[in-house]
């Protein structure tokens, strides 16, 4: 990533001293500067309730780097960015918050604020949206249309609780600013492989003639975690699995698997595309919802080893609360590409691994010759790892040696870090050097996220009417009984995450 005159800015960040900021956003703008792509005049602002001075705030920062960031942490990187981070405590509610923000700018960047380039991230819960928005704007620190200098806004998922309330959300911001300075986070979009997925599909002529009903059986989505709910107990005890990460992170990924080929590479087109998929999802009922989808909350258990928490026994979590730590979603795609091709989505937390893996599952040959032989065997697969060990896989049959026809299933493995290195910029920092150009391809319009509530808005209403039996699954555990019921009724399987053949080798070089 070049250094560039877009990031001579003022990045503002509310929320400053969540979860968030210490674990991608900071770490990100680490990695950016150990790239040298943050510009001299870059400034970083942290916005937060909590007293400290810029000293504690640099040292916590400092902290966070050392634990999450993939780069080595080597001392003039960080001197260089730590002399770029500052701390400025207010309330989100307090406009007078605002205007010593305004003094505050123009102190550390030795010109007028309105002057400066300035991205304002919304790393806070979405409720203070609207008022960190509204103070913004009255006291006199963004205003739309602006493009020299620039004023963007950037707003972490997930955008509103529901359709009505993401509506609303849009309208008011729409008021303050264009659509071209809105940048709403789906950081999914931004890693690697999920990039890569377009390129798969679009530049290679041996997959496209085979994506559709004629050839694939089914196509399954994994996003799996180990981690519980850290920090986040009463941010997340409201939102669940479903609006957490089903709303946003699973959907872009079912439709960056199911698109039509985009007019052009341009974000509005390959935006357009992903809506019409979400708009072409088979309609369902509340009444129906039970019998697409599964959900489950986890109990004690242990996680490599050590013991796991029950999530109702986890900080900021209600004791007796009904909230999904996992969800599994059945979908179908009524259009000429996908008819009778159902989608499988499952994500959970406390699961036994960090995996989030995409898999498109080809129908079984037309079994003349070895039809006996083919019995038994695993299907045709193309299998997008997106994280860990980031890469590409496809399961054929092959033969066993020997006098018998003996078949079995092999994987050929194409592993991204062996072939491009391991420096592949991580989510967040390509996405905040994104802000910073203006360049709004990975991050998701409004008729996304409004197509996407209009499909989970039904799914809470049918979970909200009925309590189910909670908890349901070993922290540790794959997940629920309800999620393999869920497939199994189709006669299927989830498939379940193999280390890929270079795990060892990456091992390795990591170790080095
Ligand atoms: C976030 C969710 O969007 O994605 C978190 O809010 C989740 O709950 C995270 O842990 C997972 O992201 P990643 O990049 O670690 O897979």
């Amino acid at each position: 990533m070049q250094q560039s005159n877009h990031n001579a800015c003022i990045l503002v960040i509310f929320g400053a001293t969540g979860d968030l900021t210490s674990r991608k956003l900071m770490p990100a703008l680490y990695d950016l500067e150990f790239k040298n792509a943050l510009h001299g005049h870059f400034r970083v602002i942290g916005f937060a309730r909590r007293k400290k001075t810029n000293e504690e705030y640099r040292k916590e920062i400092f902290d966070s780097i050392k634990k999450f960031s993939k780069m080595k942490v080597k001392n003039d990187v960080w001197e260089r960015l730590r002399d770029k981070i500052h701390y400025h405590q207010s309330e989100f509610r307090d406009f007078d918050g605002y205007m010593r923000l305004d003094r505050f700018i123009e102190k550390i960047s030795g010109q007028k604020s309105k002057n400066c380039n300035k991205v304002f991230y919304l790393a806070a819960s979405s409720e203070f949206f609207e008022v960190i928005v509204d103070n913004l704007k009255k006291a006199g620190l963004a205003f739309k249309g602006s493009r020299e200098p620039y004023h963007r806004v950037v707003f972490e998922k997930p955008f509103g609780n529901n359709l009505k309330s993401a509506a609303k959300l849009n309208d008011i911001i729409g008021k303050s600013f264009d659509e071209e300075q809105i940048f709403r986070i789906d950081h999914y979009l931004a890693k690697e492989l999920v990039q890569n997925l377009l390129v798969l599909r679009f530049a290679n002529s041996m997959f496209e003639p085979l994506w559709n009903y004629k050839y694939i059986d089914h196509v399954q989505i994994t996003v799996a975690e180990d981690l519980g709910v850290e920090k986040r107990g009463s941010y997340y005890d409201k939102a669940g699995a479903l609006h957490d990460v089903m709303q946003n992170h699973m959907l872009q990924l079912a439709s960056l698997v199911a698109m039509e080929l985009p007019v052009s590479l341009n974000a509005a087109d390959i935006k357009e595309e992903k809506v019409k998929v979400l708009r072409s999802i088979e309609p369902f009922s509340v009444k129906e919802v039970h019998n697409i989808t599964a959900r489950g909350q986890y109990g004690e258990g242990k996680i490599s080893g050590k013991k796991a928490a029950a999530y109702k026994d986890e900080e900021g979590v209600g004791k007796k609360s009904y909230t999904e730590t996992f969800a599994a979603l059945k979908l179908k795609i009524d259009n000429l590409r996908w008819t009778g091709v159902p989608f499988y989505l499952r994500t959970g937390k406390r699961l036994r691994e960090r995996v989030a893996e995409i898999y498109v599952v080809f129908k079984q040959s037309t079994p003349v010759l070895f039809h006996e032989h083919l019995k038994n065997s695993e299907l045709n697969m193309l299998i997008v790892r997106i994280q860990p060990e980031e890469g590409i896989s496809l399961q054929f049959n092959a033969k066993v040696p020997g006098a018998k026809i003996l078949i079995e299933p092999v994987r050929m493995d194409f592993c991204h870090e062996c072939k491009f290195g391991p420096n592949t910029p991580e989510a967040y920092e390509r996405l905040l050097n994104d802000v910073m150009l203006g360049d709004s391809t990975l991050f998701t319009s409004w008729g996304e996220v409004e197509n996407s509530w209009k499909l989970i808005d039904t799914i809470t209403k049918a979970w909200q009417g009925k309590k189910p039996k909670f908890p349901n699954y070993e922290a540790g555990s794959c997940g629920p009984r309800e999620a393999d019921a869920l497939i199994e009724k189709d006669g299927r399987k989830w498939i379940e995450p193999q280390k890929p053949s270079y795990s060892v080798l990456l091992e390795n070089n990591h170790k080095k």
